[in-house]
């Protein structure tokens, strides 16, 4: 302990001793959405808590108070470098001070056991050992800015059909091997302030509650000394979550902790101690961001500033993987796109122009400006090539109503049951997610009486325009003044409010509009009385679809502009009704006709170049038809514009999967996420992703750690020595570049402990370590990288601890989990 550290436990211990026991209990339960009560006799401030994983949303969930968006966590584990991950983390404790916030709710290290996860996309990778690395790296920055973060979902939350309630039934051995570890690198290397319970059950007792995972595991054996909250609402048992190691209950102020913890003491159900303990996790955290009198800040004063949109760009570039890239019609390869004088470029695809850059649910942030891959090519291209690319849809990977967005200018107005306005506030789009005390100023949930999603639109297309509503409620919906539509929706079957939010559109009206022409539109919704609900929140919005154009009149332009370009370049990308928390996938197919598009390009034009704009796995039948393949994920804010530094050359597609990406679901390990009676049982055990594929002899599409680049990599020499591999490459191609050398083990059964190795089940190979070497071309970069320890080990249930598996490994030297290029054998007693 350093003396800070001691400091810290003073202030904390004489803090702790001037409150009473409602107090402390009071501290425990959030005081709104987002924070905890400040306690002036103790000199304690709010503790303010926010959403990540990829920028800070900030107490309100409103553009008005906009924020860097980064990419997506699959996108950030692409870049396969934890160094990285801690500067996108400062960055990210940067956006935390700007805003007020002193704890992120992230990172989110749930493993890629099934590609139909909704949340796929805000998870690192299908290994433990990668979603470790990253997720350190990412913690170390956030904390280095001296902003807390909460690692989550503490554990088995891995999908979302049911999250609140299903039980994750896992084997000892995966649990440890696989889900927990993890979380036991982060507590091990980045030390975290503070970790979330997540809302499942885990082998039959509820997170929150599991005395087991959280106070005999994460606190006993791994030392974690931070506070945990719940994932929000997951607190369902004042006893039962006290004694499974609950700190904080969130979000307030209806909370089973405060009054009915207090209650409990009281009535002789819970010790004082165990309360006492919980205020103790959360006043050292208090401690730790520099909110508790007395106590010094673990980062006192605001490090460097860091230029956000320059590091979102760099990240962007850093994440893509291309993972094909064939010679078309000359000797090189389609990428990067030569970009010579009067050569030009087809931009297809409706995310080309509409944008896809981030993930649904909590992860959702409001970023100041997003940049179009149209926006991004359209300013490269006019300094390169001095013409700028055309522009076709090809197709629409929707034909249901979205968000009301482009072409509105949408303000909500809150009246009283006179009519007389309470508060007004802008909109980002049609969409409202007022949760908590995120309303416009002026505005109470006791007073209001309807809101009016109000303003103008102004079409870009001339035709037929549909409107609609999602959510609960009264609406009336009214177009250029004329009342359309006036109806009640009532709750379906959906069991997850993110569903019923971002589910289903309903179509209420459609009208004829003129491109250009500017009309009113008008949505109000009555507010129903909220007096019994325990979180106070208001969500619906004003859907539009532009003109529903013939399928195949579409493709026909998009294949003209393909024939008349040089070269066709190709967004296709899933959809917010797609990937997002609340909710999983159904099937990895690419949404509308985007599969035919790209297949009627493809074959108008043999320069076809494929941009995948999705979070995780998608089918891509078409693979072998096009010259080029570059996965974007959500790319962020400046995705167009990394893009254009990517296609152009200017940057190097830095990505290797995360995750094993394959041919079609069926292939996929777990291709089904939906509890049977309320259990969802990891029946695959230890064979997730690449485990699964070697163990089964499946092809995927592409491997696990599989990504070109721009140049080519010689791997010259590998030795091992110890524990320790060492491995020379050289840059062989003509461009700098960054080679990412991936460490598998294999256990040879044959070797010195054969009998042993052989009778104990394994995968066949694993990722053990890897580094990330930049060289120039022709040059040779020699890397040493230590394998860990528990590398060799398997965690055995009988003597309840890891145990090392001796006997003859093979040491991989590989550029992809399917492409190992040198080997070496090891011993180990
Ligand atoms: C999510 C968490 C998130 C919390 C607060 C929950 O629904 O599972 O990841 O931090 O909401 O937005």
């Amino acid at each position: 302990m350093t003396d800070a550290d001691q400091a810290r436990e003073n202030a904390v211990e004489a803090a702790l001793g001037k409150l009473d026991l409602d107090t402390k209990a009071r501290l425990l339960a959030g005081q709104d959405m987002w924070s905890l009560p400040a306690l002036p006799e103790i000199g304690l401030q709010s503790l303010v808590m926010s959403d990540g994983p990829i920028g800070v949303r900030g107490v309100r969930w409103t553009a008005d108070d906009p924020s860097i968006a980064l990419p997506s966590p699959t996108a950030l584990a692409a870049a396969w470098d934890p160094a990285l991950a801690r500067r996108a983390g400062r960055l990210l404790a940067q956006e935390a001070r700007r805003k007020g916030v002193h704890v992120l709710l992230a990172p989110t290290v749930n493993l890629h056991r099934s590609p139909l996860g909704g949340r796929h996309f805000e998870c690192y990778s299908e290994d433990p050992y990668l979603t470790g690395a990253i997720g350190t790296g990412y913690v170390n920055g956030v904390q280095d800015g001296g902003v807390g973060t909460t690692v989550k979902h503490f554990v088995g939350n891995d999908a979302e059909t049911e999250r609140f309630t299903v039980d994750s039934v896992i084997a000892p051995r995966p649990l440890r091997e696989l889900y927990l570890a993890p979380f036991e690198a982060i507590v091990a290397n980045a030390h975290p302030w503070g970790i979330m319970t997540a809302y499942n059950q885990v082998n039959g007792t509820t997170m929150t509650e599991h005395r087991y995972l959280v106070n005999e595991v994460l606190r006993g054996e791994w030392g974690f000394d931070g506070y945990n909250v719940s994932d929000w609402m997951a607190a369902r048992a004042t006893t039962g979550d006290i004694e499974g190691g609950l700190d904080v209950a969130m979000p307030g102020p209806q909370t089973v902790y405060g009054s009915a913890l207090a209650e409990a003491v009281r009535a002789g159900e819970v010790p004082e101690s165990a309360v006492d303990a919980a205020v103790r996790n959360v006043l050292r955290l208090a401690a730790r961001v520099g909110v508790l009198e007395g106590a010094p800040a673990v980062v006192a004063e605001a490090p460097e500033a860091i230029d956000g949109q320059a590091l979102a760009r760099e990240l962007a570039a850093r994440g893509f993987v291309l993972v094909r890239n064939e010679a078309a019609l000359d000797e090189n390869p389609v990428l990067p796109l030569d970009a010579a004088a009067g050569r030009t470029v087809a931009l297809i695809g409706a995310a080309a122009r509409d944008a896809r850059v981030l993930g649904g649910g909590s992860a959702t942030v409001f970023p100041e400006r997003v940049v179009s891959p149209l926006d991004g090519l359209t300013a490269a291209l006019r300094d390169r090539s001095g013409v700028p690319p055309t522009y076709a849809l090809g197709a629409d990977p929707s034909d249901e109503l979205t968000p009301a967005g482009q072409g509105f200018e949408l303000r909500a107005v809150c009246r009283d049951a006179s009519g007389a306005v309470l508060g007004e506030g802008s909109l980002p789009s049609g969409q409202v997610q007022w949760i908590g005390e995120d309303l416009p100023a002026g505005a109470a949930y006791e007073t209001m009486a309807t809101i009016e999603v109000t303003g103008t639109f102004v079409p870009r297309e001339s035709g037929e325009h549909a409107f609609g509503t999602r959510g609960l409620g009264a609406f009336t919906l009214a177009v250029g003044g004329e009342t359309l539509w006036h109806g009640v929706q009532e709750m379906g079957d959906e069991a997850d409010p993110f569903e019923a939010f971002f589910g289903a559109p309903s179509e209420r009206a459609r009208l004829t509009l003129t491109e250009g022409e500017p009309v009113e539109v008008s949505l109000t919704y009555q507010v129903p009385d909220m007096t019994a609900m325990p979180l106070k929140a208001i969500m619906f919005s004003l859907l539009h679809l532009g003109p529903r154009r013939d399928p195949e009149e579409l493709i026909a332009e998009a294949v003209a502009a393909a024939r008349a370009a040089d070269t066709a370049v190709v967004v296709v990308a899933t959809t917010e009704r797609v990937e997002s928390e609340g909710f999983d996938r159904r099937d990895l197919t690419l949404p509308g006709r985007q599969d035919d598009l790209v297949r009627a390009v493809a074959a108008a034009n043999p320069n076809t170049v494929v941009v995948v704009n999705a979070g995780s796995p998608v089918e891509l039948p078409w693979r072998e038809e096009v010259a080029a393949v570059l996965l974007t994920w959500f790319p962020g804010q400046e995705g167009g514009a990394a893009l254009a530094d990517v296609l152009l050359g200017d940057a190097e597609p830095g990505g290797r999967l995360p995750t094993t990406w394959p041919a079609r679901l069926a292939d996929a390990p777990v291709a089904e996420v939906v509890p049977t009676e309320g259990r969802l049982e990891y029946r695959e055990g230890l064979f997730i992703g690449y485990r699964a594929y070697e163990a089964g002899s499946i092809t995927p599409a592409f491997p696990f750690g599989h990504g070109l680049g721009y140049t080519d990599w010689a791997y010259e020499s590998l030795e091992v020595t110890g524990t320790t591999a060492r491995v020379r490459v050289t840059n062989t191609g003509s461009r700098p570049g960054r080679e990412v050398v991936q460490i598998y083990l294999a256990p040879v059964v044959t070797g010195s402990d054969g009998a042993r190795s052989a009778t104990v089940e394994r995968p066949a190979s694993w990722l053990a370590a890897f580094a990330g070497v930049e060289a120039g071309p022709g040059e040779s970069v020699e890397t040493e990288i230590a394998l860990p320890a528990r590398a060799f080990e398997i965690w055995d249930e009988e003597t309840r601890g890891w145990q090392r598996i001796g006997g003859t490994y093979e040491v991989r030297a590989s550029h992809s989990h399917g492409d190992t290029r040198l080997s070496a054998t090891l011993d180990i007693p």
